[in-house]
């Protein structure tokens, strides 16, 4: 039980997550994560993300016919897709249900057959088991302790998983400052800025493997092999 995220601060952000991007978020990640046009920063972090997208499926093999991978926090499912071209048997959680039907609605029809979509949390366990996970900006809102422990639940059930963090660059962490000014109701949830070589103290396995930096998206790629 120890390792299971501390329910009062994990869940507090788990439904700040979901009611953000249920709500007003909904079509403004539809769009950045389209080919529709976008402001100038936002192509920054389009660009920034597929680049983080391509490094993090160099993580695994490109022949994955008979993998089955978690997308944890699918959002619209671009990775979604690509898993699934590769191969894999797909399950696609988020807990936004209006992101996971667009990203059901954007899968091309000859792949439904090896993608399961599911509304809910990707600690879930009765998602079962995996060969890898694949997330994706979606654990950048959790506290360092939560963090931790949401990595080792979902070590325990995958040899390999991908994902990313906000680093602690003098920008983000201004940001996070920043952002701790505004009063809650007005907030969207806040990225959690971590320092990853602090993150492994607990967590042997883990390794840094990319750090990517476009304009206002700057991302590491980490990955845990316990
Ligand atoms: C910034 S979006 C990234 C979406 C997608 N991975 C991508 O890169 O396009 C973060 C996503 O993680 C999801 N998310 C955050 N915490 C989650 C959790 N505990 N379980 C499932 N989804 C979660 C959010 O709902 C959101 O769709």
């Amino acid at each position: 039980m120890r390792d299971l995220p501390d329910p009062t601060t994990y869940d507090t952000t788990l439904e700040r997550v979901a009611g953000y991007f249920d709500g007003t978020a909904t079509q403004v990640w539809a769009r950045l994560t389209s080919d529709a046009p976008v402001s100038r920063i936002r192509a920054t972090v389009r660009a920034g993300r597929d680049r983080m997208r391509a490094a993090m499926l160099a993580r695994l093999p490109a022949d994955l016919r008979g993998a089955r991978v978690l997308d944890a926090g699918c959002g619209t499912g671009a990775a979604t897709a690509e898993l699934a071209a590769r191969g894999a048997q797909v399950v696609a959680v988020d807990i936004s249900a209006a992101l996971t039907r667009i990203a059901a609605e954007r899968l091309p029809p000859g792949l439904r057959g090896r993608v399961q979509f599911h509304a809910g949390d990707m600690l879930d366990p009765r998602l079962g088991r995996f060969d890898a996970v694949f997330a994706m900006d979606s654990l950048i809102y959790y506290a360092e302790d939560d963090l931790r422990r949401a990595l080792r639940g979902l070590a325990v059930r995958a040899p390999q998983t991908v994902f990313t963090v906000a680093p602690r660059t003098p920008l983000l962490m201004a940001m996070w400052h920043a952002g701790r000014w505004f009063p809650r109701a007005d907030r969207s949830p806040t990225m959690i800025p971590q320092d990853w070589r602090r993150l492994r103290r607990g967590l042997p396995g883990l390794g840094h493997i990319e750090r990517v930096s476009r304009g206002f998206y700057i991302s590491d790629c980490l990955e845990l092999r316990p």
